[in-house]
């Protein structure tokens, strides 16, 4: 039994932010108490003063001054590249070859590995995120402690050891047929794993490290096993010549993807900065997710994703942390970066939207929408509660909407004003700041 299992019912109280299921829109809810049973999922989202009204016991305000909304969701991190974060070796494929591939290297190392692990695991918690989509190195050993840490912290992930049988320094290769097994094993140990709270996720890295063989059976072993798949695409121009000149076949980039069988409603597809309308046309006629990597996109000088192409085609989004080339484990901080890509592609997206997508969005992207990233009955309770400034006044007479708009503003852009106080995972205490009982698992 994994030590999270052990779950007890549990309430907090306080502002809340609840998202819509489907519009990326938010209701306020000023003095809220939320309660979940043994098993994690919410039982009642109300006001204080509907318990009040029924003579019920009220329990006292959480954390006075913050505010609670459903956990952050990081739809694409790479835990091997934690500890090269600010790495300035870019563009894309000098910082891979100077930069990752050494650093992926010493995951051979299963003790590196389980440290790394660990510090990955607190990172993710410390800035509220409860849910990730997260890329292992290319070493099975380094995968399963990943995974282990992972179970340990309460995290819920979808997590894949990175396929590459080509493209890279020999120490990260592995063949076909060895990574696919390795996968399988993975799969067979962890899929599922808590009820669903890990998952395995098959992830060819991108198409320059793959060869077709390779993509052609992480495919195949998605489909047998009902598997979501995560790459990479069209990140960077150098990154897409090289790849029209490895598939001289595909008609594009993502052909690369469809011809191989990887192009599916299960596939989170990272980046799309260049894409065509045609490839948009296509990844979104196959129910496919993107996950919006923007910090990354500015530190490697990779351009920007187009919003606007994938929110006007109804495609699911979430956002990405994209660490090591992104500087921040923070979804606040994604999300600020996605408002200054969205001012220069033309995106129309203001803070209440894009904290949507750092949320409800991810949780959608990933296939998770039936368990979080909503806070109402039947969700898990994956929660994080931030602090705001106490002394932060609010204008008199805003409409509901402008209020979620500033207090939005709020957590998108003055992060440093207030940061996480705790983090809670099926109701269970997964981190908590300093002082306020972390690791209390209460
Ligand atoms: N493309 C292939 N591998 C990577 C990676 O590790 N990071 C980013 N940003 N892009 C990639
Ligand atoms: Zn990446």
């Amino acid at each position: 039994m994994s030590a999270n299992s052990i779950r007890a019912a549990g309430a907090v109280r306080g502002r809340a932010l609840c998202p819509d299921p489907h519009a990326r829109r938010w209701r306020l809810l000023d003095d809220a108490v939320l309660r979940w049973g043994e098993g994690g999922a919410l039982s009642a989202v109300e006001s204080a003063r509907a318990v009040e009204g029924r003579g019920d016991p009220l329990p006292p305000v959480t954390h006075p001054g913050a505010v609670w909304l459903p956990g952050f969701v990081d739809t694409h991190v790479h835990f091997p590249q934690t500890q090269i974060i600010g790495s300035a070796s870019g563009p894309l494929l000098s910082w891979l070859e100077r930069s990752v591939f050494p650093e992926e290297a010493r995951f051979a190392d299963d003790a590196y590995a389980a440290r790394v692990a660990e510090r990955f695991c607190e990172q993710l918690l410390r800035q509220g995120t409860t849910s990730a989509s997260i890329y292992s190195s290319s070493h099975p050993g380094a995968t399963h402690a990943l995974f282990e840490a992972l179970d340990r912290r309460g995290l819920r992930a979808e997590a894949g050891l990175t396929l590459m049988d080509r493209g890279a320094p020999d120490a990260l290769l592995r063949p076909a047929e060895e990574a696919l097994e390795a996968c399988g094993a993975l799969a067979d140990r962890w899929h599922g794993h808590d009820a669903g709270r890990l998952r395995f996720c098959v992830t060819p890295r991108f198409g320059l490290s793959c060869t077709p063989g390779l993509l052609r059976g992480a495919g195949r072993l998605a489909e047998e096993r009902g598997l979501w798949v995560q790459t990479h695409i069209s990140e960077n121009p150098r990154e897409l010549e090289a790849t029209a000149a490895a598939f001289p076949a595909a008609r594009d980039y993502l052909a690369v993807y469809e011809d191989l069988g990887l192009l599916h409603a299960r596939t989170l597809l990272a980046h799309c900065v260049w894409l065509s309308p045609s490839e948009w046309d296509r990844l979104s006629a196959a129910r496919a997710a993107v996950t919006h990597c923007p910090d990354s996109n500015l530190f490697l000088g990779s351009g920007q994703m187009p919003l606007a192409e994938a929110l006007g085609r109804a495609v699911r989004v979430g956002l990405g942390s994209d660490v090591g080339a992104g500087r921040s484990f923070s979804l606040r901080r994604a999300a600020a970066r996605a408002y200054d890509a969205s001012r220069i592609t033309g995106a129309d997206e203001g803070p209440a939207a894009l904290l949507w997508l750092a949320t409800r969005g991810g949780a959608l992207a990933t296939g998770r929408g039936g368990e979080v990233g909503c806070l109402a009955p039947g969700y898990e309770a994956d929660l994080v509660c931030v602090a705001l400034p106490p002394d932060l006044e609010e204008p008199a007479g805003l409409s509901e909407d402008e209020r979620v708009e500033l207090l939005a503003s709020r957590l998108v852009f003055c992060e440093d004003w207030g940061g996480v106080r705790e983090v809670r995972v099926r109701g269970r205490r997964a981190w908590a700041a300093t002082g306020e009982g972390a690791g209390e698992g209460r």
